[in-house]
C-alpha cells in the first residue's frame, strides 16, 4: 500500500505570503468604491460629564463636507443594552456610540464628520465645537478607594491558606503592579461599508469575527441578517482588539444608512487608544513553603481596573491554583470601576499579567530557599489541575524546563545576584514558566471538490496574521488526499459556515477539526462514487484504499480524483459539517505550557536593560506548521519583552486622558531591543485534546516572558523591581 507524506507538520510558506508582500492583499480600509465617502471621528476631551451642545456650523461650511452625525442627529439605533452585546462582551451595559449626551471616558466618539475625502473630514472635525458640563472623574486605579468582587468564577478556596501560610518556614509576600497596554496592531481599525442599490450592506471590517459583527449590526440597527455581509479577508494583526465590534463599525453603518451612500471610517493611531486594552493590575502573591521550597500555601489576590459601565474580567489568578502542586490555596479577584473605556482581551488575557505575579514570586521563593529556580519548579510540578480536579490530557512541562535549560546553558548559572558581568555591564539569567488553556469551540466548515480535482474549503473564521489560511490548507490537503497547490481555503466572510471568534488560541483546534472532518466526509463520498464506477475499487478492501496527491489508490492502480468527480452527476461533491469539542475531553484539563529562559545585560551607570538571549520551550501538542508556529512564539516573546521593559499607556489623571497615544511615545520593542530568540517545540502527544492533537500557539508565547526578564534583572542587579514595565529609572 502506498503511504502518503503528510503536509501537516511541515514548514509550508504562507499561502497568502505573496499577496501580502506584493500589496495585493487588501485590508478593511483599502477597498475602493465609486463615490465612497469618508468619516472622521471627533472624540471627547473630557473623561466624565455631559455634552451640552455640539456646534458643527463651521464644519458644515467646508466644501465637500456632507454631514455631521451626533447623538442629536443620527438614524435610529437600538436603546437596549442587550442589542449591543456581542460574543466577547463583558458583563454590564455595552457602550452605545452616539447614543446620548453622556460622556463616559476621554476619547469617546461624540461626532462623525462625513466628507468627500478623508482630509476634508479630518479638517472639518477640527472645527467642531463641543460644550460640556464636566464632572469630577477618577481614572487612577492606584488612587481608587472602592472595589467590588469580579463577577468571574474564581476557583473556590481549598485547604487552609491562612493557617498553613502563618506556620510555613519560608514566606514570600510581594505585590506586583502591571500597566495598561493597548494592542496597537499595525493596521488601525477601519470599516468600509458598501451601500448597495438594493439597500443591503457589504462591509469590509477589521475584525476577528465577521459573524459577531454581522449579529451586532443586525441587533443595533434592526436590519435583517441577510442584508448584512461582513468580510475580513486580511487582518493586519489584532491580538484581541478585533474580538468585539469596535465603534468605527456602527458609525460607518450609521452614516451609510443615513446618506444611502458607501462610507469608510478609519481610526487614527491616536484613536487606537480610545477603546479596549489590557488592564492595569495590582497583584499580591503570598507563598508559604517548607525549607526545600515545597509549596504549603498559595494566595493570589488581584485588583484590576474596569469601566463604570461594564465589568471586564480575565483569567488573572486561576493559574496560581493550577500550575503547581499545593493543597492550601486562596484566590481572589476584585475590580475597580473608573471613568475609562472597558478593557478588552489582549493576547493571553489574564495569563500574561497574572503569571508575572506568580512567576516572579516563585523566583523570590527560589532565592529565599536557595533552591535553583528550575529545580524549585520541578519540585512543585502538578500532574493534576487542582482547580478543576482533573488530570491533564498532556503536560510536557518537565520537558520544557529540561530542554529549555539545556539549550540556554542554565546549569552554568551562578545563583548569586551580581555575580556575572561583562565589562561594566551586569549579566542576569532568569526563567519562568508559562501556561494557557487549550480550548475548543463549535465550528463548521464546507468542503467541495470539482471536476478539475480542486478542493475548496471554507469557514467564516479569520486570519489575523497567525497563518490560518496556510494551516487550514495543510489540514485540508492531508485529510482529502490532495496536493496543497490544489487547495483553496476561504475565510473572513460572514456568509461562510459558522466559526467562533478567532481568539483564545482555539482556531486550529476548532476550525481545524471541522475542516478535517469535512474533508474526510468528502473523501468518503468520492470513494462511494468510485466504487460504483470501477469494479477494482469496489473489490479492494477499504483499509487498503488511499488518497494521495489527488489520486485514489487501490491495488496497483490509481484514479485521478478529477476524473472520478467529473463522472459524478453534478461534476462536484460538496459537504458541510458542524464540529464540536469531543466528549473525551470532558474528564481532562487541557492546557499548553512553556518554559522561558532569558539573559539580560544591565548597564550599571545608565540603568539600561538589554535582552540579549531568550530560549522559549513550548509544549502545545502537534505543531501543524513549524514555521508559522515559530513566528507566533517569536511575536509572543517580543511582546513579553515589551511588557517587561517598555509598554505602558500613561494617563494624565488630572485630565483623565492617555498622553502617550502614539507609536513614538508608547514604547514597544524594536529590533535593537530583541536579541537572539530561540524557539523549541517539545514533543507532546495528545489524542484527547482534539482529533488533530494540536493545542494552538497564538498566546502561549507571551506568557512567562515578562517574569523571566524581571527575574533576570534581579539576578543581574540584586534589585527586585515589582512595578512593570521595568524602566531604567527603577533600576538606577
Ligand atoms: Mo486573543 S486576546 O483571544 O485575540
Amino acid at each position: 500500500m502506498i503511504k502518503s507524506t503528510p503536509v501537516v507538520g511541515t514548514p509550508l510558506d504562507r499561502v497568502d505570503g505573496v499577496a501580502k508582500v506584493t500589496g495585493q492583499a487588501r485590508y478593511a480600509g483599502e477597498y475602493p468604491q465609486t463615490g465612497l465617502l469618508h468619516g472622521s471621528v471627533v472624540s471627547s476631551t473630557i473623561a466624565r460629564g455631559r455634552v451640552l451642545g455640539i456646534d458643527s456650523t463651521q464644519a458644515m461650511r467646508v466644501p465637500g463636507v456632507i454631514a455631521v452625525l451626533d447623538h442629536g442627529h443620527r438614524p435610529p439605533i437600538s436603546s437596549y443594552d442587550d442589542d449591543y452585546s456581542d460574543a466577547d462582551s463583558a458583563e454590564g451595559a455595552p457602550f452605545r456610540p452616539l447614543f446620548n449626551d453622556r460622556v463616559l471616558y476621554s476619547g469617546q466618539p461624540l461626532a462623525l464628520v462625513i466628507a468627500e475625502t478623508l482630509e476634508l473630514a479630518l479638517y472639518a472635525g477640527s472645527l467642531i465645537k463641543i460644550k460640556y458640563a464636566e464632572e469630577a472623574h477618577q481614572t487612577d486605579l492606584g488612587a481608587c478607594q472602592q472595589s467590588h468582587a469580579a463577577p468571574a468564577e474564581t476557583p473556590a478556596p481549598r485547604g487552609d491558606f491562612a493557617g498553613q501560610f502563618a506556620e510555613a518556614p519560608v514566606q514570600v509576600d510581594a505585590t506586583y503592579l502591571t500597566a495598561n497596554e493597548h494592542h496597537n496592531p499595525m493596521e488601525p481599525h477601519a470599516s468600509t461599508v458598501h451601500y448597495k442599490p438594493d439597500g443591503t450592506l457589504e462591509i469590509h471590517d477589521k475584525t476577528q469575527g465577521t459573524q459577531n459583527c454581522q449579529d451586532y449590526l443586525h441587533k443595533v440597527f434592526g436590519l435583517p441578517k441577510a442584508n448584512i455581509r461582513v468580510r475580513a479577508a486580511f487582518v493586519g494583526g489584532a491580538f484581541g482588539s478585533g474580538l468585539r465590534p469596535q465603534y468605527q463599525l456602527p458609525l460607518a453603518v450609521m452614516a451609510a444608512l443615513h446618506l444611502k451612500r458607501s462610507v469608510r471610517v478609519s481610526l487614527t493611531r491616536q484613536q487606537m487608544f480610545t477603546f479596549g486594552y489590557r488592564p492595569r493590575t495590582e497583584q499580591r502573591l503570598r507563598l508559604g513553603a517548607d525549607a526545600n521550597g515545597r509549596l504549603l500555601a498559595v494566595a493570589h489576590d488581584a485588583l484590576g481596573q474596569t469601566s463604570r459601565f461594564e465589568d471586564f474580567t480575565e483569567h488573572l489568578v486561576e493559574w496560581s491554583g493550577m500550575l503547581y502542586q499545593c493543597d492550601n490555596v486562596a484566590l481572589s479577584y476584585r475590580l475597580a470601576s473608573l471613568d475609562v473605556y472597558t478593557p478588552l482581551d489582549m493576547r493571553a488575557p489574564g495569563a500574561a499579567s497574572g503569571m508575572i505575579a506568580l512567576e516572579c514570586a516563585m523566583d523570590e521563593l527560589a532565592c529565599a530557599t536557595q533552591v535553583d529556580p528550575v529545580d524549585l519548579r520541578l519540585r512543585n510540578f502538578a500532574a493534576h489541575n487542582a482547580n478543576e480536579g482533573k488530570p491533564y490530557s498532556s503536560k510536557e512541562l518537565l520537558a520544557c524546563y529540561q530542554q529549555g535549560a539545556e539549550r540556554f546553558g542554565w546549569h552554568g548559572r551562578n545563583p548569586q545576584p551580581r555575580s556575572m558581568r561583562s565589562g561594566h555591564r551586569l549579566i542576569g539569567w532568569g526563567m519562568a514558566g508559562g501556561v494557557w488553556e487549550a480550548m475548543q469551540m463549535k465550528a463548521s466548515a464546507k468542503a467541495r471538490i470539482d471536476a478539475r480535482g480542486h478542493l475548496t474549503v471554507s469557514s467564516a473564521t479569520t486570519d489575523i496574521g497567525t497563518g490560518t489560511y496556510t494551516v487550514m490548507t495543510q489540514i485540508a490537503a492531508d485529510a482529502a488526499g490532495v496536493k496543497v497547490q490544489d487547495v483553496t481555503f476561504m475565510l473572513g466572510d460572514s456568509s461562510l459556515p459558522n466559526a467562533p471568534l478567532q481568539g483564545g488560541s482555539f482556531t486550529v483546534s476548532s476550525v481545524g477539526s471541522a475542516v478535517r472532518q469535512a474533508c474526510h466526509v468528502l473523501r468518503t463520498q468520492v470513494l462511494e462514487h468510485a466504487r460504483n464506477m470501477y469494479p477494482q475499487v469496489a473489490n479492494t478492501p477499504r483499509q487498503q484504499i488511499t488518497f494521495i496527491d489527488g489520486y485514489l489508490h487501490a491495488g496497483n492502480h490509481r484514479w485521478a480524483l478529477a476524473d472520478i468527480v467529473a463522472s459524478a452527476p453534478d461534476g462536484k461533491f460538496e459537504v458541510q459539517i458542524d464540529a464540536e469539542p469531543g466528549a473525551r475531553r470532558q474528564p481532562f484539563s487541557t492546557a499548553t505550557h512553556s518554559a522561558v529562559f532569558v539573559e539580560v545585560h544591565v548597564d550599571e551607570d545608565l540603568g539600561t536593560i538589554n535582552v540579549t538571549r531568550v530560549v522559549s520551550a513550548v509544549a502545545a501538542g502537534r505543531v501543524i506548521n513549524p514555521k508559522t508556529a515559530r513566528s507566533q512564539i517569536l511575536g509572543g516573546v517580543v511582546w513579553g519583552v515589551g511588557m517587561a521593559l517598555h509598554e505602558a499607556a500613561l494617563t494624565d489623571h488630572r485630565l483623565g486622558r492617555i498622553v502617550n497615544h502614539n507609536l513614538a511615545e508608547y514604547h514597544i520593542p524594536v529590533n535593537a531591543d530583541c536579541g537572539d530568540i530561540e524557539v523549541i517545540f517539545v514533543e507532546e502527544h495528545d489524542d484527547i485534546v482534539n482529533e488533530l492533537g494540536s493545542k494552538g500557539v497564538g498566546e502561549i508565547g507571551v506568557v512567562g516572558v515578562a517574569a523571566a526578564v524581571a527575574n533576570a534583572v534581579y539576578h543581574a542587579t540584586g534589585k527586585r523591581i515589582r512595578e512593570f514595565p521595568i524602566t531604567l529609572d527603577k533600576v538606577l
